[in-house]
Parts: structure tokens; sequence; C-alpha cells
């Protein structure tokens, strides 16, 4: 994007519209209290779009991209003379009568994405090294690309994300704040375990309804065929309301253990906040999201992404 073009007052978004990629490292940090903390985690932002340039330019081939952004109250921790951006907030848990959206602690969150694996494990030691002294893991996840984009509940995964006829900029970057928060993005993360078992019990035909779309070709189940509690059913709040999924799925197959890491970027959070109230409450109330019924998530954390000027500037 060209800086005289862009609508975001000329700042530039970190990248936030990318697809999923082949392979992803999301690590969330927690900040630990330390007289070293703001000068390493300042080092940290002053360098990232160098770090980030440097590998693009080893690896021009690769994809590689990496994003970083902050939980509430390390923002307000770290940078308190910046204000808060509008929608910055911990994450406030969603408890329908039967299932609930959990609300977990995290500071920093890195999103890192590239073609091979070993690439985005050279990026997530850099980042752990600058930050070592001053961060502690909450949560590490490793994802992949299963077959044809798929969830690892066998569905295509992110058909319906804004890119083909609408602009994913409008979708997933901040354009009405104050003018430092402009070129931001709101991303919110939830790592869900499913109950394989149950969910390969089920016919083909039961599962294409509790997703919305066919199994083989993705195609959508028509408006006659689509249960209202489908997963696109409850999830779909209309053209102007959309957010950008790059979901991976994750595995430890010996454990039995599979999941989805789900992480999406808006420009507004109440957009991501009323898919997640209409999953988990239900719209009407009880109408919740047949998915969960296979799925439960075992975090809930939402940070800002800075634009690309705005990190450089915390790093001053
Ligand atoms: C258990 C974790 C999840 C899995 C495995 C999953 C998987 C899927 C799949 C397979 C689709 C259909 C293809 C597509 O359009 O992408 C879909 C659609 C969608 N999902 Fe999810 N999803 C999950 C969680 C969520 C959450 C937490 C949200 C929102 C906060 C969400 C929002 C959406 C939206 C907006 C659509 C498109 C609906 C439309 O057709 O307009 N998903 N998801």
């Amino acid at each position: 994007m060209n800086s005289n073009q862009n609508p975001f007052n000329g700042k530039f978004p970190q990248d936030v519209t990318k697809k999923p990629g082949e392979n992803a490292i999301f690590i969330v940090y927690g900040l630990k209290e330390s007289s070293e903390t703001l000068d390493k985690v300042k080092d940290v932002c002053a360098n990232f779009s160098a770090l980030i340039r440097s590998m693009r330019n080893r690896y021009p081939d690769m994809k590689f991209s990496c994003t970083m952004g902050f939980g509430a109250d390390a923002w307000k921790r770290l940078f308190p003379e910046q204000g808060t951006p509008k929608e910055l907030e911990t994450f406030k848990e969603i408890k329908g009568s039967k299932f609930i959206a959990v609300s977990t602690p995290g500071d920093i969150l890195f999103h890192i994405r590239c073609t091979k694996m070993g690439l985005c494990h050279e990026f997530a030691s850099i980042i752990d090294e600058k930050l070592r002294g001053v961060v502690y893991s909450i949560d590490e996840t490793h994802g992949f690309r299963y077959r044809d984009g798929r969830a690892i509940i066998g569905f295509v995964d992110g058909t319906e994300n804004p890119g083909v006829d609408a602009n994913p900029y409008h979708f997933g970057v901040i354009s009405d704040d104050a003018p430092e928060f402009v070129g931001g993005s709101y991303v919110f993360v939830q790592k869900y375990i499913h109950d394989m078992v149950a969910w390969n019990a089920l016919p083909v035909e039961e599962q294409e309804k509790v997703i919305g779309r066919h199994k083989y070709d993705d195609v959508e189940l028509s408006d006659e065929e689509k249960p209202k509690n489908a997963h696109n059913a409850v999830t779909n709040i209309g053209d102007d309301l959309k957010i950008i999924r790059d979901n991976m799925p994750w595995a430890n197959t010996s454990k039995g253990e599979y999941g989805t890491y789900f992480i999406a970027y808006a420009s507004t959070f109440t957009t991501t906040r009323q898919m997640l109230e209409n999953m988990f409450i239900g719209n009407p109330v009880g109408n919740t999201d047949h998915l969960l019924d296979f799925s439960t998530p075992l975090t809930g954390t939402l940070f800002f992404v800075p634009s690309y000027d705005l990190l450089n500037k915390l790093g001053d």
C-alpha cells in the first residue's frame, strides 16, 4: 500500500489482512514485573519491522509475516501516556446457559506465519531471546494448514472471509478512533479443543448441518437445508459486519487432542463479540451454535495490534 493513498491517515497496518498461510506459531506472553520490562518491550517494538524485513529479504518466497498485539492491562501499564484504543479492554467472559466463552490472561501476542515452520521457529526464538527475563509463556500453539485449508474437523475454513468482493482492510483495520490508533486492529484469540470422537461419530450429512456447508466441495447449504443453529447461520451477522479469520488446526495426535486456534482481526471488536454472543448465548437466546457441542474454548483473549507507525513510536 502506498502511504499517500491509504485510508488510515498514511499509517501502515501490520499484516492483519494476510491469509492464514501454511504454518503458524501463536505465542501469548505474560509480562513480569521487572526493571527491564519496559526497555525490552520497547526494544522489540522499535526493531519489529526491521526483524520482519530481514526475514522477508532472506526468504522472499516464504510468505513470512508476524503481528504483535497488546492486552489491555499490558497496554495501560507499558504505555500510560498513549491513552487507550476505544474498544481495548480485558475480554469479559460470555456465559450462556450451556456454554462459556472463557476469558484468560495475556499481555503480548505474536502471530507468526510462514510457508516453512522452521522460519516461524527462527523468528519466535529471536523474539523470545529479546524478551528473556521479562516475559513468561501463557500459551504457545503451533498451527498447520490441513489439506486444502480445512479445519481439523474436515471442513474448509475461511471461505467467507472478506477478500474477493469486499475490502479486507475495511473490516480488519481501525479507521474510526484517535489518529494514533487508526491503522491498528483488534485481534481476538481462542484456543479450542474438539471432541473428535463425538464429531467423527456424526454422519457427514449431520456434520454439514452443524457447519452449514457441504463437506467435500465447501458449497453453502441452501436456506431451506441450513438449520438455525448452524455455525455459519449464527455467525453471519450481515454483510456490513465481517472479521478476518486466520484459524489454524493444531493437534497432539498421540494424546488424542485436536483443536482449532481461532484468531480474528477486526476493525471493531464489537463485531467479533456479537458473533461470540450469538454462538454462546444465542440470538434468540438458546439458539446456540451447534459447533459448540463438539468444541470447547480453553482460552479467550483480546489484543490491540498497533500500526507499524505507532509501534515505532512506542519503541522511542
Ligand atoms: C471451534 C472453532 C471454529 C471452527 C472450527 C470454525 C470453522 C468454520 C468453518 C468451517 C466455517 C465455514 C467456512 C467459512 O466461511 O469460513 C466458518 C465460518 C465462519 N465462522 Fe467459524 N469456526 C470456529 C469458530 C468461530 C468463532 C469463535 C467465530 C466468531 C467469533 C467464527 C466466525 C465465523 C464466521 C463469521 C463465519 C462465516 C459465516 C458466513 O457464512 O457468513 N467462527 N467457521
